[in-house]
């Protein structure tokens, strides 16, 4: 079984990448919810930072302050011989003000190593595809893996293999149940509607 990673903290130019601490709660939502412009996100980390889960929470500070977080949160893979412990990568926010300056790609690096170094073989996600495609993930349902909802868009459902992955590790991806309590698995219409449009226009 994967155990918890060790704390390290990376810095990414002049941003420190380290684990959340209990002082970082207020600085991590606001992150979230200025980077989404509403409250699912924050309400999301923080119902996920109170379940008894093993959450890894890393944070992007620069000059003493969070512009960034992301979070990982243990999940299952449903294959042939038995379930397997993976990760769930989200939420991933950065503040607008410090967007497009590599903080994002600083914490996806970071989180997926962390991730490895802990022992886990995978790491999924649900995303922009252009986005995550430059960090290490690939669409998930083309190295067969099933995506926990039909209401996730299937280039959006996405995973890293890591160095732990065998082979036989394969199937359905599935969530912890705060994430469906929060109703934060896939997208509902009318923007699942319109995404679906977008991939299938010519
Ligand atoms: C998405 C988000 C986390 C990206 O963070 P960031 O710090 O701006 O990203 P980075 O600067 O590390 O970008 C890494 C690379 O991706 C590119 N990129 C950034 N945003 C992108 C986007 N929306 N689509 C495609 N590429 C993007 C950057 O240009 C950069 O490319 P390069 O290395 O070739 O220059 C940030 O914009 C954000 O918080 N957005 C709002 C919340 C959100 O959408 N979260 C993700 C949910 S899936």
């Amino acid at each position: 079984m994967p155990g918890p990673a060790d704390a390290v903290a990376r810095t990414v130019g002049p941003v420190i990448v380290r684990p959340e601490t209990s002082d970082d709660a207020a600085a991590v939502r606001s992150v979230e919810r200025d980077a989404f412009g509403h409250d699912v996100e924050a309400d999301l980390v923080d119902a996920l930072r109170d379940a008894p889960l093993d959450t890894l929470s890393f944070v992007a500070e620069l000059d003493g302050t969070v512009v960034g977080h992301v979070m990982l949160t243990p999940s299952l893979l449903d294959a042939p011989p038995r379930l397997v412990t993976v990760l769930a990568l989200g939420p991933l926010a950065v503040a607008p003000g410090h967007q497009k300056q590599g903080v994002g790609r600083g914490l996806v690096a970071h989180a997926l190593r962390e991730a490895e170094a802990a022992g886990y073989p995978l790491v999924f996600l649900e995303g922009d595809w252009n986005y995550y495609s430059r960090l290490g993930f690939q669409r998930a349902d083309a190295l067969g893996f099933r995506a926990p909802s039909l209401r996730i868009p299937p280039p959006a459902f996405q995973v890293a293999v890591l160095r732990h992955h065998e082979r036989w590790m394969t199937g359905t991806f599935v969530y912890p149940d705060v994430f469906w309590r929060l109703d934060c698995v896939g997208l509902r219409d009318p923007e699942l509607e319109e995404v679906m449009a977008r991939i299938d226009a010519p």
